[in-house]
């Protein structure tokens, strides 16, 4: 088992999507073992895009995550770190496959509507960026042998 961060962004939480999003996530058997909203602000934008924050567009970036509340999400399951980015789809919502959150949802390349962990390494780092380790739930997932074969999970 994998647990992954996601965050709702601004693009998400402005435009009311919300449920629509964490709906996705559900219905794919991902379970969410952490979920709160919160507002971001320079210092924590700073250190989640540390390896952006030289470009060009980062105060802009850092505007579009600070202009309402976000969600932030623990997600858990069987390689979910991959199974979130795949769901995710590529960072611009224009080239973005249909199907994906992004290709089904946004229309640009910073109003992308989610966060998602990109790596195993990431995923930990980022958690413990959003989350106390007393704000995340493990807890058995009642369809657990519906969604995965014995061997799987
Ligand atoms: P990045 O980590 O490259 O992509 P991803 O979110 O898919 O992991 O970029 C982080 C965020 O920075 C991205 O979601 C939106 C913003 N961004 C821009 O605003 N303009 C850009 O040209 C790029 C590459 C990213």
């Amino acid at each position: 088992m994998e647990t992954t961060l996601v965050l709702l962004k601004p693009s998400c939480v402005s435009r009311g999507l919300i449920g629509e999003i964490i709906n996705r996530f559900e219905r794919r058997g991902l379970q969410i073992v952490g979920m709160k909203m919160m507002q971001l602000d320079d210092d924590k934008l700073r250190e989640h895009y540390s390896h952006l924050v030289n470009k060009p567009f980062f105060p802009a970036l850092a505007k579009s995550m600070k202009a309402s509340p976000i969600v932030a999400m623990a997600l858990q399951g069987v390689e979910a770190v991959t199974v979130v980015r795949g769901m995710t789809g590529y960072t611009n919502g224009r080239t973005a496959d249909p199907g994906t959150i992004r290709g089904d949802y946004s229309m640009s390349n910073q109003q992308n509507i989610v966060h998602a962990s990109d790596s195993i390494d990431s995923a930990e780092k980022e958690l413990a960026r959003f989350f106390k380790p007393e704000e995340i739930y493990p807890y058995k997932h009642a369809l657990a042998e519906y969604l995965y074969a014995p061997d799987e999970y």
